[in-house]
């Protein structure tokens, strides 16, 4: 696909679609409450409407309406028996959270995807699985899909330290926990996104959070409720930046999520010194609207206990660094490969072919600016992140062509990227 390029303005205003992560446990939780849950501002993207087939096939009544999709929810042991393999497509968060919600049901389970998710490690999740009494094991002895699943109605509580800061692994095993007759203890590396406990005490459960430490009893009830998705920062990202980087931009972005454990790309830009300011701040949806105007900017350091509140981020914050005065240095970020590309290598192979400067470490990135972007073609790897960040430093990009390979991938969070920022080229005009 050619890109767009040689963009001098960008304005107005755009609402991003729906929170990636929330519109999948809204399905889940939705799933495993006792009577309906609606859900508004679903995000009806490639991930989520794999979620939505899946719990289909595990005889969950999943209705999608114009404005809303309503969930029959079948309780903690009303899962039925699929036909078939279940195919998450490139969706890490479906397989890992879905270990978890079917280690205590009494259903045998393949669980495959994409060549992607085929890549992705599961041993995370897979070991601390086992270590509850669950059987689950990896394609020929490996940690990767297809994996086999045999549930247990008697599923041991647990007591466990992360080893990785991900979301994703602490979410399956608190959906685990929640089968098991005792309290389960989990306590993360790192802080991440909390969307999972938010959840549990919004379908009507109970959950102790101290700093990183979880407290989680098993058999409880969960009931339906109304679900409102917020939209994904993690979408607004590309805005954000396309705003700061792109000359005489102004761009207003309604309805973000604005959840605590989410916000990190928001301080880094301010560190850089860009202009960013939040206003109609909604406290109960954990959402505001985000404005940005172009900005001349500084390098930074991002490492730490913020990597988690921005891993998503880190390609778009990566082209971000390329136009700011001086070196940013990424570290502590080396999820990024395993995530459904080597972010690290796609993001620093991808950006110097376009002439930035971009060094990869194991653990990060070294970004050296401003460097002026250049004509070429790259590729998304078929990682919608990787995809859409590549558009934004396009439209920097004064003369000749950007070629993108694999732009389909944009579709797996957001089906209307190229639209939305065509949107905000002709309002400029
Ligand atoms: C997610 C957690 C993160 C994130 C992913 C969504 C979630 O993954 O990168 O896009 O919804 O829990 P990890 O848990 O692997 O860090």
């Amino acid at each position: 696909m050619q890109l767009m390029t040689n963009v001098t303005s960008l304005k107005g205003t755009i609402e991003v679609p729906g929170d990636k992560s929330i519109s999948h446990r809204s399905i889940m939780f939705g799933a495993l409450a006792t009577g309906k849950t609606t859900i508004t501002h679903f995000l009806k993207a490639d991930d989520c409407l794999n979620t939505i087939k899946i719990f289909r096939q595990l005889g969950v009544e999943i209705e999608e309406k114009e404005k809303e999709i309503v969930v029959t929810g079948v309780g903690f042991q009303g899962l039925k028996q699929p036909s078939d393999i279940l195919d998450v497509g490139n969706s890490g968060t479906t397989i890992r959270l879905l270990m978890g919600i079917l280690a205590g049901q009494n259903l045998e389970v393949i669980l495959t995807g994409d060549s992607s998710i085929q890549k992705r490690p599961m041993n995370r999740v897979m070991l601390p699985l086992q270590e509850m009494g669950v059987e689950v094991s990896g394609f020929e002895g490996t940690q990767f899909p297809p994996i086999n699943l045999k549930g247990n109605k008697d599923i041991q509580p647990i007591h466990y330290q992360l080893p990785v800061a991900s979301a994703q692994v602490k979410s399956a095993l608190l959906f685990a926990a929640l089968y098991a007759k005792k309290e389960s203890v989990i306590i993360e590396k790192e802080l991440t996104r909390d969307h999972t406990e938010v959840m549990i005490r919004q379908f009507g459960g109970q959950i102790d959070v101290s700093g990183k430490e979880i407290k989680l009893s098993g058999h409880q009830q969960f009931k339906g409720t109304h679900v409102n998705v917020p939209g994904d920062i993690s979408s607004a990202a590309f805005f954000i930046v396309a705003g700061l980087l792109v000359s005489n931009s102004r761009i207003v972005l309604k309805n973000v999520g604005l959840n605590q454990t989410r916000t990190g790309i928001i301080d880094v830009i301010k560190a850089m010194g860009g202009d960013i300011s939040i206003e109609d701040i909604d406290e109960v949806n954990e959402s505001g609207t985000v404005i940005v105007t172009s900005s001349d900017l500084v390098g930074t350091e991002i490492s730490g206990e913020l990597i988690p509140r921005l891993i998503d981020e880190i390609p778009i914050l990566a082209l971000l660094a390329t136009q700011a005065t001086g070196t940013t240095v990424i570290k502590d970020a080396e999820e990024l490969r395993v995530k459904e590309t080597d972010r690290i290598q796609a993001v620093a192979d991808e950006l110097s072919k376009l002439g930035a400067d971009v060094t990869p470490t194991d653990d990060g990135l070294i970004v050296k600016g401003p460097t002026p972007l250049t004509a070429g073609s790259v590729t998304s790897y078929g990682d919608h992140r990787i995809g859409m960040m590549l558009q934004v430093a396009a439209l920097l990009v004064n003369e000749g062509e950007v070629i993108l390979d694999k732009s389909e991938a944009v579709s797996v969070s957001y089906p209307t990227f190229f639209k939305d920022l065509a949107k905000l080229v002709s309002d400029a005009k």
